[in-house]
């Protein structure tokens, strides 16, 4: 081979590898780095900011998660070597996302959703891989670590607990259906993990179903006491009355359809769903409003006599029931009369399905703390709603959501003293959020 051939082919094949390193690298990376606000990584693994404190590392790890069992602190997932994820390989990463266990056969709790997350494709978990490997900031930095009680000390029984409940499955899809249906049904249930919220979970903290095949499957579920509603086709307490295009709106800006995200929703909000692409949000409200109604709950009827009445009343003044004057003294200014709020500031609470939901943990710790909307780049200025706690008693409490969960046709189950009693020994007056 001549000289200058040679060097035609050394050039070539120089490019040629540079291509697979700078050319096709950056696009993995960003690809891996949209599926991790898929996946809401940064969400549990990001410490809370403290005012007066530098912000904290993304990916660092140190953030605190109530479990029934004790408090579990997320890892240090940045590619830090020694106090991060940065010596494992991409087997090492594939099997932590996806078996719960980490290099040297620590057993991870539950707190990570590996059990949805072994629902990831190939080609996914190799970008994400690739945007952790060399998108993220090695922070060297430890993670507080977990010290539950015994017997959910001994991380190796977790072996049992795999076996009988999560099972380590690739997303098979239904190709019966069309694309888009698959798409939304792969992220929810892989990097999502919506069920890990809104799937009720059986006596071992068990998630009850990882896909639509389970008929309790996002059935509605409490974690750390918040209620993640029901998202089935339900009518009153789930998404039946609630259209695509809304539950879309909801996902990117908080609000859609009269509700606002609260709870902790906010967060899923905020870190993760804000930023998926509209073909992706889409995809994720088509597979919900596929699921066939199931679960309870109230029910709406805005037609009923019983709602023409509650509307007239409250104008008038002369709603006898309780809960209607101190719904029209402490929540009116902002939920109004008629229970319609105002579009994109303040919720309607008429009709609304997390307002009717079988379980009412939610509502009570909301009422008690307050709360405020989602801050995101697409939504308006987020609105707060006051804390009650100290401005109403237990009863004053279950009476003014007994009142909002059975005017304007709404009608739901009432909020009982104990209910009100039992969340603010559970979240305290200042219990952070
Ligand atoms: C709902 C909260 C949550 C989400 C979402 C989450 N994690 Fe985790 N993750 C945890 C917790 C908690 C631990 C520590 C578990 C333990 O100590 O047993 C953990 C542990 C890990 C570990 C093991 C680290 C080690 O050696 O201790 C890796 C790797 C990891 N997560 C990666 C990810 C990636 C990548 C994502 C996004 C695709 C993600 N996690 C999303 C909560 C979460
Ligand atoms: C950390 C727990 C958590 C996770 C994870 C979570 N949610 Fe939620 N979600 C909640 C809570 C709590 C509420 C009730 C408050 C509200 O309506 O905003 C809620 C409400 C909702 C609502 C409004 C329902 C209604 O009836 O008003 C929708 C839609 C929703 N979530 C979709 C999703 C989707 C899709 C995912 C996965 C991408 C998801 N959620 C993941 C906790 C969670
Ligand atoms: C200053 C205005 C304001 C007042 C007063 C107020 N709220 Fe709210 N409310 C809000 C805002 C804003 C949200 C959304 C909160 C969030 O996203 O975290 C909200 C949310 C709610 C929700 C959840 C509905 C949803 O879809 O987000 C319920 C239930 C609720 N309020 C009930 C009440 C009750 C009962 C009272 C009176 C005791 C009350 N509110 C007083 C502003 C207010």
């Amino acid at each position: 081979m001549d000289i200058r051939r040679r060097a035609l082919l050394c050039a070539f094949t120089l490019i040629a590898s540079m291509q697979a390193v700078f050319g096709q690298t950056p696009d993995l990376v960003a690809r891996g780095a949209y599926l991790a606000k898929a996946g809401d990584c940064a969400g549990c693994h990001t410490a809370a900011p403290v005012p007066g404190k530098p912000q904290p590392h993304p990916f660092a790890g140190g953030l605190p998660m109530g479990s029934p069992f004790g408090t579990i602190w997320s890892s240090n997932i940045t590619p830090d070597a020694e106090h991060g994820i940065g010596h494992y390989t991409y087997e090492d990463f594939a099997r932590a996302l996806r078996e719960g266990v980490a290099p040297g056969g620590k057993h991870l709790y539950p707190a990570m959703p590996y059990p949805s997350f072994a629902k990831i494709d190939d080609a996914d978990m190799r970008a994400l891989y690739a945007y952790f490997m060399h998108g993220v900031e090695p922070v060297a930095q430890s993670a507080p670590e977990t010290h539950l009680p015994f017997p959910f000390n001994q991380r190796w029984a977790l072996v049992f607990w795999n076996f009988a409940f999560a099972p380590n499955e690739r997303f098979t899809g239904d190709p019966k259906r069309e694309a888009q249906w698959n798409r939304g049904a792969y992220l929810v249930q892989s990097l999502g993990h919506c069920g890990a919220c809104h799937t009720p979970r059986g006596p071992a903290y068990n998630e009850r179903g990882y896909s639509e095949s389970s008929r309790t499957y996002l059935t509605g579920g409490t974690n750390d006491h918040w209620y993640a509603p029901d998202l089935t086709g339900l009518p009153g307490a789930g998404l039946g009355r609630i259209s695509a295009d809304d539950i879309a709106a909801f996902l990117k800006t908080g609000h859609g359809a009269g509700l606002a995200t609260f709870g902790s929703m906010v967060q899923v909000v905020e870190d993760s769903t804000q930023y998926l692409d509209d073909d992706d949000l889409h995809a994720i409200a088509s597979y919900l409003k596929s699921l066939p109604a199931n679960g309870d709950g109230g029910t709406f009827d805005a037609r009923s006599r019983s709602a023409r009445q509650s509307i007239a009343a409250l104008r008038t003044g002369d709603d006898e029931r309780p809960g209607a004057g101190l719904y029209q003294s402490a929540c009116a200014r902002c939920h109004k009369s008629d229970g319609a709020g105002e579009p994109f500031k303040y919720p309607r609470l008429a009709g609304n399905p997390a307002v009717l939901s079988a379980q009412t943990d939610s509502l009570v710790r909301l009422v008690l703390q307050g709360g405020q909307a989602p801050s995101t780049e697409h939504g308006l200025e987020p609105k707060k709603m006051p804390a009650f706690s100290d401005k109403l008693t237990d009863t004053e409490i279950a009476r003014v959501l007994t009142f909002v969960r059975s005017a304007w046709g709404n009608q739901a189950s009432p909020v009982t003293t104990r209910d009100v009693r039992r969340m603010r020994d559970a979240v305290g007056p200042g219990a952070r959020q």
